[in-house]
C-alpha cells in the first residue's frame, strides 16, 4: 500500500489527516479573522483587502478548492474514526468512567461542528453569494474608490482611485442585524469550543499530550481560543454597539430601500 493510501485506510493515518487538515483550516480561519480585522480601519483597508484576493484568480480558486477538500477530508476522518471508536466498544454507550473523564468540549465535537458547518453554508449565503440579505450585499451598495493603494507587505496590489466593491459596508449592514449577530456570536463561540478540543487531539496524535509540554500547550490552547474568539466578537459587538458604522448615509439608504 502507498503513503497516501494507508492514511486513507488505517487508524492512525485518518488521525493524521484529521490534524493536518484541522492545521490547514485553523490556518485559513486565522487569516481570515486578521483580514476581518482590517474593517476597523478605514473601509480603504478592507475594501482594498477584499480586491486583492478576488484579483488573485486561479490562486483564489486553488485555496477555495484546498479548503472544500481540508473540510471533506476533516468530517470524513472524524465519521469514520467515531464509528470505529463505537464497534470496538461493541456498539454500547461510553461507561461512566469514560465519560467523566471526557471534557465537556470533546464530548461536543460532532454537534459543534455540525453548527460550524450549518453556520459555513449560511455564512457563504451571506457574504459569497448574497442570497441571505440581498440587500446589504456587495453587488446591490454603491461602489465604492479607494482612496490610496492597498499595499501587502509593502508592495502596492490595489492603485488608489481603483472602483472597488464596498465590503466594508457590507460586514457593517449586514450586522445591525442582531440576529445575524446572534448567530454569528454564537457560532463563532462553538467554533473556538470546537478548537479546543481539536488543539487537544492534534497534540495527541503528535505525542505532546503527556510530558513536560502537555501543561505548557493546554495553556497555550485555552488562550488561543479565548483570543480568537474576542477577535470574531469585536467585529458583530463593535457593530451592534453603534462604535462601526457604513461611511455614508447614502450607503445605509441605499441599504434599506
Ligand atoms: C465576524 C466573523 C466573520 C466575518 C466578519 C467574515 C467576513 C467575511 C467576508 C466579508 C467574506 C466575503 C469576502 C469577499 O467575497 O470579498 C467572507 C468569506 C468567507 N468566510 Fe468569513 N467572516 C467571518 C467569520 C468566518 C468564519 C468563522 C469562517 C469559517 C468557519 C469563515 C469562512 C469564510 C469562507 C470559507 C469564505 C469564502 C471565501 C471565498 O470567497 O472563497 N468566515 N467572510
Amino acid at each position: 500500500m502507498n503513503f497516501v493510501g494507508l492514511l486513507f485506510r488505517s487508524s492512525i493515518g485518518r488521525k493524521i489527516l484529521m490534524a493536518l487538515t484541522g492545521l490547514i483550516l485553523i490556518g485559513f480561519v486565522v487569516g481570515h479573522l486578521v483580514g476581518n480585522l482590517q474593517v476597523f480601519q478605514d473601509p480603504d483597508h478592507l475594501n482594498g483587502y477584499a480586491e486583492f484576493l478576488h484579483r488573485l484568480g486561479p490562486l483564489l480558486w486553488v485555496a477555495r478548492i484546498g479548503l472544500l477538500v481540508s473540510v471533506v477530508v476533516h468530517i470524513w476522518a472524524a465519521t469514520v474514526l467515531t464509528l470505529e471508536n463505537q464497534a470496538a466498544r461493541g456498539g454500547e454507550p461510553y461507561a461512566i468512567k469514560h465519560t467523566i473523564r471526557a471534557t465537556l468540549s470533546s464530548r461536543t465535537m460532532r454537534i459543534t461542528g455540525y453548527v460550524v458547518l450549518a453556520f459555513l453554508l449560511y455564512h457563504l449565503a451571506h457574504f459569497t453569494i448574497g442570497a441571505a440579505q440581498p440587500g446589504t450585499f456587495k453587488e446591490n451598495l454603491p461602489a465604492y474608490t479607494l482612496q490610496q493603494e492597498y499595499r501587502v507587505a509593502g508592495f502596492p496590489v490595489v492603485d488608489a482611485g481603483a472602483t472597488v466593491a464596498d465590503v466594508h459596508s457590507m460586514v457593517i449592514l449586514g450586522f445591525q442585524n442582531p440576529v445575524v449577530s446572534a448567530f454569528y456570536i454564537i457560532a463563532v463561540g462553538l467554533l473556538s469550543f470546537h478548537l479546543l478540543h481539536g488543539f487537544d487531539s492534534l497534540f495527541q496524535t503528535l505525542g505532546l499530550r503527556s510530558g513536560r509540554w502537555s501543561a505548557g500547550l493546554r495553556g497555550f490552547a485555552l488562550l488561543f481560543c479565548i483570543v480568537y474568539f474576542v477577535g470574531n466578537l469585536a467585529i458583530p459587538g463593535a457593530v451592534l454597539l453603534g462604535k462601526l458604522e457604513p461611511r455614508t448615509t447614502a450607503v445605509a439608504a441605499a441599504a434599506a430601500r
